[in-house]
């Protein structure tokens, strides 16, 4: 008999979508929506249906050349949610010892509860810039562990990991038998820098990801995942028995997107260089905060100096009307976390809200 398990809740989704909303809106991860009347589609292009039977084949090959990769290696998701879903439901068992990073993303370790996996846990500290530590990581690999969890880029923090590092994770994972899963749906924010997605790194790999958090395209949903062939026809029997088939509409959208990209990269660049500028100008200002300076990504994690921190985000909202995510979703309490995706006016008004909040809180507490 299998033993009944509670419920498992992402109370941080549920939260993002019922409580984070406010006029200065700092909590959300991604870029802002691309403008869909930006993308060169008209109605009459769009189909209501017509998708192949494991994907639209024109998209299938266009994520296929994207990633680099044969399309044997590629299933397609209902963004990178539905992929972690996907994959970790193909690669868990339940009562199978998984090892993830802390702090995560909230769901991945909601879909291992939800399995009834043997969750263990690899700290990122904030005082190593949130690294992966190699030596705590080996040593929390058992030869139980059938699977390793990382965000790369790191969510929340947006701490980018070398592919050197991700070459020995993979390769410590090899020796006990593990896989090595990576959500990388931050690691198209890199575009100053070249990148290579982890799948091309070892056999061990597979990688998640979408065009919603670096482009702005969220609302079209395209995800993938990037495994070997034997456990892509795993993923896709899975997607058969959740949804089914895709949105064709969304995934002919998805082709414009991708045969646009350059242009909604641009947009999306301009964007996060011109908000990483204001969000590190005002981190040098904040001596109570303690954060590095961005480098990548849509995210920065600052840790609270002084006062509780989950007092804080509350006055920050229901006082300056600006939120932010509170740390306990990454069960880390005197942390909040920043998102730079939105519009530059928005992201400077928020960030003078913050700078306000900040003041008045230290008088409180002092
Ligand atoms: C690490 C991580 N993975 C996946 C997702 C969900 O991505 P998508 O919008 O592509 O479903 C998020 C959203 O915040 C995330 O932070």
């Amino acid at each position: 008999m299998i033993a009944s398990r509670p419920e498992a809740v992402s109370s941080y989704l549920a939260w993002a979508k019922l409580r984070s909303n406010a006029r200065f809106n700092l909590a959300a991860s991604g870029v802002m929506d691309y403008p869909l009347a930006e993308l060169p589609v008209r109605i009459e292009d769009i189909e209501i249906g017509g998708t192949g039977p494991y994907g639209y084949p024109p998209l299938m090959e266009r994520l296929a050349a994207k990633a680099g990769v044969a399309e044997d290696c590629v299933v397609y998701t209902l963004g990178t949610s539905m992929a972690n879903f996907v994959a970790q439901t193909a690669l868990v068992r339940p009562g199978d010892d998984v090892l993830i990073e802390r702090p995560t993303y909230d769901p991945l370790l909601t879909i291992l509860d939800h399995i009834g996996a043997r969750v263990s846990r690899f700290e990122r500290l904030a005082e190593k810039g949130f690294k992966v530590g190699l030596g705590e990581f080996e040593r929390k690999l058992t030869p139980k562990t059938r699977l390793v969890i990382l965000c790369n880029l790191h969510n929340p923090s947006s701490a980018l990991t070398d592919e050197n590092t991700l070459v020995q994770i993979g390769e410590m994972a090899a020796k006990v038998g593990a896989k090595v899963l990576v959500d990388e749906v931050y690691l198209e924010t890199l575009f100053n820098q070249s990148w290579r997605s982890a799948f091309h790194l070892g056999e061990n790999f597979i990688v998640t990801s979408s065009l919603t958090k670096a482009y702005g395209l969220s609302g079209i949903r395209c995800g993938w995942i990037l495994a070997q062939p034997e456990l892509v026809q795993r993923m896709w029997q899975i997607v058969d028995f959740t949804y089914g088939s895709p949105v064709h509409p969304a995934e002919m959208l998805a082709v414009v997107a991708l045969d646009n990209l350059d242009r909604v990269r641009d947009r999306a660049r301009v964007l996060l260089e011109s908000n990483r500028s204001l969000v590190n100008e005002f981190l040098a200002k904040h001596t109570s905060l303690v954060c590095e300076p961005s480098r990548y990504g849509t995210t920065v994690f600052p840790r609270l100096r002084m006062g509780d921190a989950g007092k804080f985000v509350g006055m920050l909202r229901d006082k300056f009307e600006t939120s932010v995510v509170p740390g306990d979703f990454f069960e880390q309490p005197q942390h909040f976390r920043i998102g730079l995706g939105g519009a530059t006016e928005m992201v400077r008004g928020g960030l003078g809200r913050l700078s306000d909040a900040l003041d008045a809180f230290q008088r409180t507490s002092s």
